[in-house]
């Protein structure tokens, strides 16, 4: 067990723990993170990543991702974009807007932001991306952090050197994703590139990200690369109650208690009722992206599955729900990390 002070500064923020919700675009929104803040152990959640340009001309889609409310604490809002003019002014707009934190993405390794000059791509020109952060820091006064990849590709490992150069900029905290934009999901998660990324920086927080499914996964990721924090993404998807596994193990308890089936549908009435309170009727049809996951997750026989996938009104729910509470099996083993899409085929073409 590693022991040591459970809460953790990022610039001029406590943080009340040391594990962190990691941003999954499409899976992250407003609901999932209060609900997996009810539950308890977050210590930090960064919103879906928000396009600067689309943040900057008020567009709705981006009015979403960043909607927040007060139980949505401590939150950071993650921002993108190939153009530092954007970055700044974004960053001004949310710090002006009362949002405490920013992230920039320089890890994203999709084509239509790498083509912009954004995510993973500003990783590539070391003076460039310098440059960005010592602007958007300048620029506001909440902690400015950066979530960002090893490098490139396995020829440009480029994480240590701009670490310890954004942290002379001012950087509040990196967050390592600890493969290359040409792994993109594949691969192990490389614990040493982590180690040299923290060994890089002198004073601020590195966090540690990757194929953290379990309580022994966090503390393996803080031992072997020790990193000061560690984010989780698709570990919390997986197991939304890892958080609270990860307190009870540092309080000494033990973490491998599992939550009773009526928890578990509680937790998906209560998904579904947070995202009603943002999107009112339309989540009928947003709620349809987590049945196969809360199919697995309480053994739910197909056919009602299948209606979690197409029903259409708040009342249809409340019927699904109650054969749910009747008819639901035991969790089958694991949850394939498959349920939570990433995209497929070569790199490149993504
Ligand atoms: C579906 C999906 C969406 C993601 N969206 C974002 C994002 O918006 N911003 C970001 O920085 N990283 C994003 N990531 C990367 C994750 O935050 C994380 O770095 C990566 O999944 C590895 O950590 P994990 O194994 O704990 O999920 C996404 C990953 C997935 C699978």
């Amino acid at each position: 067990m590693i022991d040591d002070e459970p809460t953790i500064m990022v610039g001029s923020r406590r943080l009340p723990s040391r594990y962190f919700l990691a941003p999954l675009a499409g899976y992250t929104h407003l609901a999932f993170r209060r609900m997996i803040r009810e539950l308890g152990g977050v210590g930090l959640a960064t919103t879906d990543l928000v396009q600067a340009s689309t943040l900057l001309s008020g567009r709705q889609k981006a009015m979403d991702l960043i909607e927040t409310s007060p139980e949505d604490r401590p939150l950071s809002v993650q921002i993108f974009s190939g153009r530092t003019d954007e970055l700044v002014r974004a960053a001004v707009w949310l710090a002006d807007h009362g949002y405490k934190g920013i992230d920039i993405n320089m890890g994203c390794p999709m084509a239509k932001v790498n083509s912009q000059g954004g995510g993973a791509r500003l990783m590539c020109d070391t003076d460039g991306a310098c440059e960005t952060v010592s602007r958007v820091v300048s620029a506001v006064d909440v902690p400015v952090t950066v979530k960002m990849r090893l490098g490139w590709d396995r020829d440009q490992i480029t994480a240590p050197a701009l670490a310890r150069a954004f942290e002379q900029e001012g950087t509040a905290a990196i967050t390592i994703h600890g493969r290359t934009r040409s792994q993109g999901f594949t691969g192990e998660v490389d614990h040493e590139g982590i180690r040299r990324t923290v060994e890089a920086v002198e004073r601020i927080p590195v966090v540690g990200n990757g194929d953290v499914r379990t309580v022994e996964d966090a503390f393996r990721m803080r031992r072997s690369t020790g990193c000061h924090a560690v984010a989780i993404g698709r570990g919390a998807m997986l197991d939304p109650w890892l958080f609270v596994r990860l307190a009870r193990a540092l309080e000494g308890e033990d973490p491998s208690w599992e939550p009773s089936v009526d928890e578990q549908v509680a937790f998906l009435v209560r998904h579904f009722e947070l995202m009603v309170e943002q999107h009112e009727e339309y989540s009928c049809v947003l709620f349809r992206k987590f049945a196969a996951w809360y199919g697995v997750r309480l053994g739910i026989p197909e056919d009602l599955e299948d209606r979690l996938r197409r029903f259409e009104s708040f009342g249809e729910f409340d019927e699904i729900v109650e054969q749910i509470r009747r008819r639901h099996g035991t969790r089958q083993g694991e949850i394939a990390t498959a349920l939570i899409k990433v995209p497929n085929g070569p790199v490149e073409r993504w």
